[in-house]
C-alpha cells in the first residue's frame, strides 16, 4: 500500500464513522504566536478543542501538513523527518475513549491487515498530577490485547502537548508495530528508539488547558486527538528499512544518487529530509533570514547544501532536487506547482549567497578549531561574517569532537543587538533634539517608504535600521537583491501618490497588545513599553513609532530615492529625499 493509498483509505475510513474531512492548514499558524510552524494535525484545531464550535462539526478528520524542527540533529536514521504529513481524526466533545481505542484497533487490523499479535500499546502510568488511564487499558484488553504488551509508561512517554506553551494536552496510548527486531537491552519496551517498536498512532485525550501559570484545568469539552505518521505508516506498512525507501522518498533519494559522486546514507537522507521541507517552508512565500521562520529555513537549506559538498554535488544541485520534490507532490498540493518560479529563484539565490562565503568560513572555522573548542564570540563571528547558522558551527565542531559554548554565542548576539539598538536610540534621539520641520517630513516619508516598499515587493519588509538628517532618510530593510529601475519608480510614484492625496497623520496611544493586534508595523521583540504610540497616515500605513510626523503627507513636497545598496546578506539600504 503506497502513501497515497494510505491517506485516502484513513480519510474513507473515519469518513464511514461519521467525520468530515478538512482540508490541510498553512504550515505557518494562523493563531498561535508560541510557535513558528504547525507540528500536529490539531494544532488549526486548536480554539475548536478549547470550545468554539467547527462548522463542520465534532467529527474531524484530515491529512495535515507538519514541521517540527525539534528532532533535526536525529535526520539521517530511518524515521525521523522535519517535514511530515500527519493523518488525524478528531472528537470535539463528542466520542471518548472506547469509540477511539475500538476504531483504532479495527483501522490497523481491519483496514492496513496489521497481524494483530505484532501490536504493542502504551499508556499513561499516571503521576502526582493525573491518575493512571487505567480505563484506557481494560478497552485494549477487551479488545484482546494481552496485558504484556499493555504498557504503562510516565509522563515523557504518554502525555502530550500543548503543541506551544499553553493549550490542550493529556494523556495518550500509543500504537506501536512490533518490527521483530532483537531488543536491544533486556528493559528494551516501546519508546525505546533503537527500531524494534515502531510508533504508528498516538491518540490523545484531551481533557485539559495548560495555562501560562503552568496549571492543568479541565477543558470545557473532553477531546479526541489523533495523529499518524503518514512517512513511518507507509514505511511499515510496505516493510521498508527507513522512510526514504518509500514512495514519499524514493524518487528524490534517487535523484540525489544520480547527482552524487560519492555515497553516505545518511548525507542522502538529510538533503531529501532537509530539501523536502525547505521546498514546503518556501511555498509558504517565507523567505531564508537571521531570524524566526526563515532562520529555520537558512538552516535547512544550508544544512542540505553543507552535506550536497560531502557527496560532490554540483552548484545548482538544489534546484533539480526540488524539482523532484514538487513533481512528487504537486497533485496534493497545489502550492508548490503554483509558487514553482519563486521556490527556484529563492534557493538560488540562498545557494549563491552561501557558496560565497562557505569557503571562506570553512577556512576560519577550521582556524579556529585547531585552537580548542568554540568560543561565544568565535561561534558569532562565523554567524555574522560567514553565514553559519549556529548549529552547522556545532555540527562541524562535534565531528572533531570540539564544544561550542552556545550560551556565549547568545550573549554575543544579544550585545551585538543592543549596540545596534543603542546606535538606532541615538539617532533617533538626534532626530528628536534635531526636530526640525525637514527631519520631521523625513520621518513621515519614510513611514510611506516603509509600507511602499510592503506593497510593491509584495514581500513581508520590516525595517532593520533607519537615520535621519535634515537632508536626507536612509532605510534598511530586508530583502536580497537590487530593486530594479522599474520597481523604484513603482515606490516613487506609490509615496508620491499618497503625498498628493493629502492623507491626515494621526497619532493613537494603546497597548502593544492593541497594536499586535491591529497589524501595525514595528519591531516588536523587547523594543517597546507596555503602551506605544501608533502613527496612522490614513488607511495606508500604520507604524508603532515615538514621532514627531507631519499632520499631513501634503506637506512633503516630492520624494525621490537617490541611491540603493546591499548592506548586509539579505539587508538592503535606501536613501530617499523629498524636495
Ligand atoms: N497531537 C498528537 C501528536 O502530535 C496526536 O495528533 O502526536
Amino acid at each position: 500500500m503506497n502513501s497515497k493509498e494510505l491517506k485516502k483509505k484513513y480519510i474513507e475510513f473515519f469518513k464511514k464513522k461519521g467525520h468530515v474531512e478538512i482540508k490541510t492548514s498553512s504550515l505557518i499558524p494562523e493563531n498561535d504566536p508560541t510557535v513558528l510552524f504547525t507540528t500536529a494535525g490539531m494544532h488549526p484545531l486548536v480554539p475548536f478543542l478549547l470550545g468554539q464550535p467547527h462548522p463542520a462539526g465534532r467529527r474531524l478528520v484530515s491529512v495535515q501538513k507538519c514541521l517540527r524542527t525539534g528532532d533535526i540533529d536525529d535526520v539521517g536514521d530511518a524515521t525521523h523527518n522535519t517535514f511530515f504529513e500527519m493523518l488525524g481524526n478528531w472528537s470535539l466533545g463528542d466520542y471518548w475513549k472506547k469509540e477511539t481505542i475500538e476504531w483504532c484497533y479495527e483501522f490497523l487490523i481491519k483496514e492496513l491487515k496489521i497481524n494483530p499479535n505484532k501490536l504493542h500499546v502504551s499508556v499513561f502510568a499516571g503521576d502526582e498530577l493525573i491518575p493512571k488511564d487505567s480505563e484506557s487499558a481494560e478497552i485494549w484488553i477487551s479488545l484482546g490485547i494481552p496485558k504484556e504488551r499493555i504498557h504503562f509508561l510516565p509522563r515523557e512517554d504518554n502525555w502530550w502537548g500543548p503543541a506551544g506553551e499553553t493549550g490542550p494536552c493529556g494523556p495518550d496510548t500509543e500504537m506501536f508495530i512490533d518490527t521483530g527486531k532483537e531488543k536491544c537491552s533486556p528493559n528494551c519496551k516501546p519508546g525505546c528508539n533503537c527500531g524494534k517498536y515502531f510508533e504508528v498512532w498516538n491518540a490523545v485525550f484531551m481533557e485539559y488547558n495548560k495555562t501560562k501559570g503552568g496549571n492543568f484545568e479541565p477543558l470545557k469539552q473532553k477531546n479526541v486527538d489523533t495523529g499518524m505518521g503518514v512517512e513511518r505508516t507507509t514505511a511499515v506498512l510496505n516493510n521498508c528499512k527507513s522512510v526514504y525507501e518509500t514512495d514519499l522518498f524514493k524518487p528524490i533519494i534517487d535523484k540525489i544518487k544520480e547527482l552524487s559522486k560519492k555515497e553516505d546514507t545518511k548525507a542522502e537522507r538529510i538533503i531529501a529530509d532537509h530539501l523536502r521541507a525547505a521546498t514546503f517552508v518556501l511555498a509558504e512565500k517565507i523567505v531564508p533570514s537571521n531570524i524566526e521562520r526563515g532562520y529555520i529555513l537558512r538552516r535547512l537549506i544550508r544544512r542540505a547544501i553543507r552535506f550536497g559538498r560531502i557527496l560532490e554535488m554540483e552548484k545548482g544541485f538544489t534546484k533539480e532536487i526540488v524539482e523532484v520534490v514538487i513533481d512528487n507532490y504537486k497533485d496534493e498540493y497545489p502550492e508548490l506547482e503554483k509558487n514553482k518560479d519563486f521556490i527556484f529563484e529563492e534557493l538560488e539565490k540562498e545557494e549563491e549567497r552561501f557558496m560565497k562565503t562557505l569557503e571562506a568560513g570553512l577556512k576560519v572555522f577550521n582556524k579556529l578549531a585547531k585552537e580548542g573548542d568554540i568560543s561565544g564570540e568565535k561561534a558569532f563571528l562565523l554567524f555574522q561574517s560567514y553565514g553559519f547558522p549556529l548549529e552547522m558551527t556545532v555540527e562541524l565542531a562535534k565531528e572533531r569532537e570540539l564544544k561550542v559554548d552556545v550560551d556565549g554565542f547568545h550573549k554575543a548576539y544579544k550585545k551585538h543587538q543592543e549596540i545596534s539598538r543603542v546606535g538606532a536610540e541615538k539617532e533617533f534621539k538626534g532626530g528628536l533634539a534635531d526636530s526640525s520641520y525637514e527631519t520631521t517630513k523625513l520621518h513621515t516619508a519614510t513611514h510611506l517608504l516603509a509600507e511602499a516598499l510592503r506593497r510593491v515587493l509584495k514581500r513581508d519588509i520590516v525595517q532593520k535600521g533607519s537615520n535621519i538628517t535634515p537632508e536626507r532618510l536612509r532605510f534598511d530593510f530586508n530583502f536580497d537583491r537590487k530593486l530594479t529601475d522599474e520597481e523604484i519608480k513603482k515606490i516613487e510614484d506609490l509615496v508620491n501618490e499618497k503625498i498628493k492625496e493629502g492623507l491626515p497623520v494621526i497619532k493613537k496611544e494603546m497597548t502593544l497588545e492593541e497594536a499586535k493586534k491591529i497589524g501595525a508595523q514595528g519591531v516588536f521583540e523587547g523594543k517597546y513599553g507596555e503602551k506605544v504610540f501608533v502613527y496612522f497616515i490614513n488607511d495606508f500605513s500604520k507604524e508603532i513609532c515615538g514621532g514627531p510626523h507631519v499632520k499631513n503627507t501634503k506637506e512633503l513636497g516630492e520624494f525621490k530615492i537617490v541611491k540603493q545598496k546591499s548592506i548586509a546578506a539579505g539587508v538592503r539600504r535606501i536613501k530617499a529625499i523629498v524636495k
